[in-house]
Formats: C-alpha cells, sequence, structure tokens
C-alpha cells in the first residue's frame, strides 16, 4: 500500500513573485482552473494584503475551483491574517499559510528581535488564524538556515496553538540534500505532536538543488512537497513540480504516490510558459523540448533497438503530443485549434478567428511556424482588451537617410499619431510613442533574440520599463523587429496605464 504525497502548487504566489512573470486575473482564474485539472491538492493562489489585485485574484479562484484547498499567504500579522481569511471565504475549502522568519539571521536583521519574542508572535498569530479559519499552515522562514533545536521549539508551540500544516522551507536555496533530510528528520524524532500535522517542505534552487532537497525530505518524513509549474519562482525558482511529479511516478520502489495526472504536465508547462511569457529551457527536465530529443548517433541506435536504453522516462507518460502535423499557410482553423489545444491555449471562436488571421499573415512571410511563434500569436489576441494598443507604425531608417518613425496608438478607443526622429528606428518609434503617452518613462532593460535561426525568423523582445520607480515588464514577438520592441514597449506601459 502505498503513501500519499501531497502536492502544494504555489505558480500562482511564489511562482507569480518572479520577475516578468505577473498575471492578471483572468488569466489567473484559467491556470488555476489547469491546475486543478493537473490534480493538484493544494493551490496557493495569492498574498491577500499585498495588493487590490491579489485579495480579488484569491476570492476569484476561491469562486472558480473547488476540489483543491485553496490557500492564502500572510505575515505572522492580525492585519495579514484578517485579510486572508476575508479572501477566502468563497472557499469550499481554505486554508490561511501564516508565519516568519526564524533563522538568527532574520531574527536579528530584519526584525531586530530575539527568539523569544518571535516564537510568542508564531504562536499568537497560529492562534488568532485559528480562531478564524480550521486549516492553518505555518511557515518557518529560512528554516534551512534555522538552528534545529530552536526550529523544533517553533515548530512545537505552534502544533500547540492549533497548526495543521507546518512548512519548513529551505528560503535561501542554501541547504545540501543530506543536511536538508536529516533537520526533517530531526523534528519527526524531536517535535511532540509532529505526527498530527501534515510535514511540509518548500524549496529553493539557488544552488540547483530544489528537487534534490525535497526528495530528501520526502524520504525523513515530509508528506506535503511546495512546488511550482517549470520551477518558476523567486530568483532561481523553486522546486519544480513535474519533476517531484515523475520521480514518485518512476521510482515506483518508494512507494509514494501523488494525485498528480502525469499525462496533463506538457500542457500545464506550456500554458504557464505562454502566460507567463517565460519560456521553457529546451533541456529542462521532463517538459523541456529536448527532454526526448536524441541526437548522437549511439544513443539514436539504441532508442531504436530499445527505447528504455536511453530513455527512462515515456514522453506520452508527460502528455508530450506528437507535433507532426506541420502548419503552413495551407492549413486550417482546425489544425491551429489543435495544436494550440497541445500547447495548452484553448481559444473561443472569436479568438481563434483572430489568432488564425495573424498566422496566416505569418504563414505568408515565413516557413517554419515553431510552437513558440503560435503562442505568440495566440497571445497576441489578449492584447486586443489593452487600453494602449499600436495600431501602425511607419519607419524610414537607414545608412545616410536618418531614422525616423510615425506611430498611431489606440488609447482607450482614441487614435493618437506622432512622429519623431532618432539615433535609430527603434529609439524613433520609442520616442514617438513616448509623445503620445505622456509620462516619464525609462527603458531599463531591453533584450532582443530571434526564435529559431533564418533572415524570416521572429524577433522576441524582452523590457524592462520604469516608470515612478516600478519596473514593468513587456513583451512581444514579430518578424520586423522595430514592431516588436515597439509593442514589447506597450505591453510594459499597459501594466500601469488606465
Ligand atoms: O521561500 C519561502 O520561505 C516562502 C515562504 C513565504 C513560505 O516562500
Ligand atoms: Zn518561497
Amino acid at each position: 500500500m502505498s503513501e500519499r504525497l501531497y502536492i502544494f502548487d504555489t505558480t500562482l504566489r511564489d511562482g507569480e513573485q518572479a520577475a516578468g512573470c505577473q498575471l492578471n486575473r483572468i488569466e489567473k482564474i484559467q491556470l488555476a482552473k489547469a491546475l486543478e485539472e493537473l490534480g493538484v491538492d493544494v493551490i496557493e493562489a495569492g498574498f491577500p494584503v499585498s495588493s487590490p489585485g491579489d485579495f480579488e485574484s484569491v476570492t476569484a479562484i476561491s469562486k472558480a475551483v473547488s476540489e483543491p484547498v485553496i490557500c492564502a499567504l500572510s505575515r505572522a500579522v492580525e492585519g495579514d491574517i484578517d485579510a486572508a481569511a476575508q479572501a477566502l471565504r468563497f472557499a469550499r475549502r481554505g486554508r490561511i499559510h501564516t508565519g516568519i522568519g526564524t533563522s538568527d539571521m532574520h531574527i536579528r536583521y530584519k526584525f531586530n528581535s530575539t527568539r523569544e519574542k518571535i516564537l510568542q508572535q508564531a504562536v499568537d498569530a497560529v492562534a488568532y488564524a485559528r480562531n478564524l479559519i480550521d486549516d492553518v499552515e505555518f511557515y518557518c522562514e529560512d528554516a534551512g538556515r534555522t538552528d534545529n533545536v530552536y526550529l523544533a521549539q517553533v515548530v512545537e508551540a505552534v502544533i500547540r496553538a492549533g497548526a495543521t500544516v507546518i512548512n519548513i522551507p529551505d528560503t535561501t536555496g542554501y541547504c545540501l540534500p543530506e543536511e536538508f533530510g536529516q533537520k526533517i528528520r530531526f523534528l519527526k524524532e524531536n517535535v511532540d505532536g509532529i505526527d498530527k500535522v501534515l510535514l511540509s517542505v518548500h524549496c529553493h534552487n539557488d544552488l540547483g538543488m530544489a528537487t534534490a532537497n525535497t526528495v530528501q525530505a520526502v524520504l525523513n518524513g515530509a508528506r506535503q512537497v511546495e512546488v511550482t509549474v517549470n520551477g518558476v519562482g523567486e530568483r532561481a525558482g523553486n522546486t519544480a513540480l513535474e519533476e517531484i511529479a515523475m520521480i514518485m511516478h518512476n521510482h515506483r520502489e518508494l512507494g509514494i504516490d501523488t494525485g498528480i495526472r502525469t499525462r496533463k504536465l506538457f500542457h500545464t508547462s506550456r500554458m504557464v510558459s505562454s502566460l507567463m511569457n517565460m519560456p521553457v529551457q529546451p533541456n529542462k527536465a521532463v517538459v523541456g523540448r529536448n527532454a526526448f530529443a536524441h541526437s548522437s548517433g549511439i544513443h539514436q541506435d539504441g532508442v531504436i533497438k530499445l527505447r528504455e536504453t536511453y530513455e527512462i522516462l515515456d514522453p506520452r507518460d508527460v502528455g508530450m503530443l506528437d507535433n507532426s502535423l506541420v502548419l503552413t499557410a495551407r492549413s486550417g482553423r482546425a489544425a491551429l485549434k489543435k495544436r494550440l489545444l497541445s500547447l495548452g491555449v484553448d481559444l473561443d471562436k472569436d479568438e481563434l478567428d483572430l489568432a488564425y488571421d495573424s498566422f496566416l499573415k505569418l504563414a505568408d512571410v515565413k516557413m517554419d511556424i515553431s510552437d513558440d511563434d503560435i503562442l505568440k500569436i495566440a497571445g497576441r489576441s489578449a492584447d486586443s482588451q489593452a487600453p494602449v494598443r499600436l495600431d501602425w507604425l511607419k519607419v524610414v531608417s537607414g545608412k545616410g537617410v536618418g531614422h525616423e518613425a510615425e506611430v498611431r496608438l489606440i488609447v482607450n478607443g482614441e487614435a493618437h499619431e506622432a512622429h519623431s526622429a532618432g539615433n535609430g528606428p527603434v529609439d524613433a518609434a520609442i520616442k514617438a510613442v513616448k509623445m503620445i503617452i505622456q509620462r516619464k518613462m525609462t527603458i531599463r532593460e531591453f533584450l532582443i533574440q530571434a526564435m529559431d535561426k533564418g533572415s524570416d525568423d521572429t524577433g522576441k523582445v524582452h523590457m524592462q520599463v520604469e516608470y515612478e520607480k516600478c519596473l514593468y515588464y513587456g513583451f512581444a514577438a514579430n518578424t520586423d523587429i522595430v514592431t516588436a520592441a515597439v509593442e514589447a514597449f506597450v505591453n510594459a506601459v499597459n501594466k500601469f496605464y488606465k
């Protein structure tokens, strides 16, 4: 009889904290529904006190999703806990995730406090939260660098105060796998009441050890893991959900099952990648484009003789579909829809019509339409709702003729035009956009990348724009890189422009 490992997905909270990965409410609901279908046990939907947008998203997800527990993050302070409880009021099963830093580093430099006071604040927070909701998870932030004896005291005290789940995060991704596994064992052996609660771990990937640390923790008694799709998250990210799911699926000798429907992993991975504009690295374990590609002759020979010689995972088990259907200018809507579905994008009829128009335009100028192209085409239709849209752009640029641009933007439904010169075509076009938008904005980062190869390729532009001391991320892709640059700028502007 195998044991159950609970999957706590934090793509919508820790994952969304990753630079440039912010989602709007509609996108969060779409992703929450996909996570429900994937079979996660808990969805951490946001940090309600952090902004009205986060609060509303937690409420909306609580209404839209019924199977998983919906969890809301808070610090160990009453205002945060109240906001979390309020945001969760429609959840069929809600959980408040409260906690505080327990390492001496956090206690001393972050809180200017003492171990005794922090322990008391932890107990008070849990008791307060338990008056509002039955399910309270407590996190000991920076547990990876917390002294084990003190950590055990905090954990025991919050269990006595009513915590139902204990989360041990390696917040900074510092621990070695064996060290982290021993920390979990130490708590299992030294905390009264530990067997009455669910023991959870939450690892970061700063040294590339998030998955190894999580597995060691499971081998030492943790029964909930906090993970994100594609491993997205703060800095180097969190433990990747798909890696843990496939480790447990493959290593049957461990006798541990998750409820993940593994055949939905690829679809969910691509949905997260497209919604967050965060490409999946080609060699990413389990879901990367090359995860099942054998290129050396020796390997190919082996795989032809027997797949298992070089493949420990079956691509079908993670839902990698057959992409042999080549998309060209002669492909119909049905073929485009089928490919989009396999990439995790389900468009309604109007959106599909829009995407199909863009697809035909691209297919006319580009022979090889890649999955990235398709995703960008589909993403483009969502921009039609944005307050600022690029309607038209003309550039005159070249050696000896200077650089000038004329731009027409649709701003809240009204057309505005401007003309500017610059030190290059992009500079001229962005200056013209700025003349229309009339806000003090500075480009802090500007990255142009070709998607495939060849001069007919689509260019991707990532941009960071500073406005009122905040950085806003913009992305666009187009076969014309000047247009892509302007669209990426407009995409960033739309994050703050009302
Ligand atoms: O990394 C961390 O410690 C966290 C906590 C808020 C759970 O994300
Ligand atoms: Zn974290």
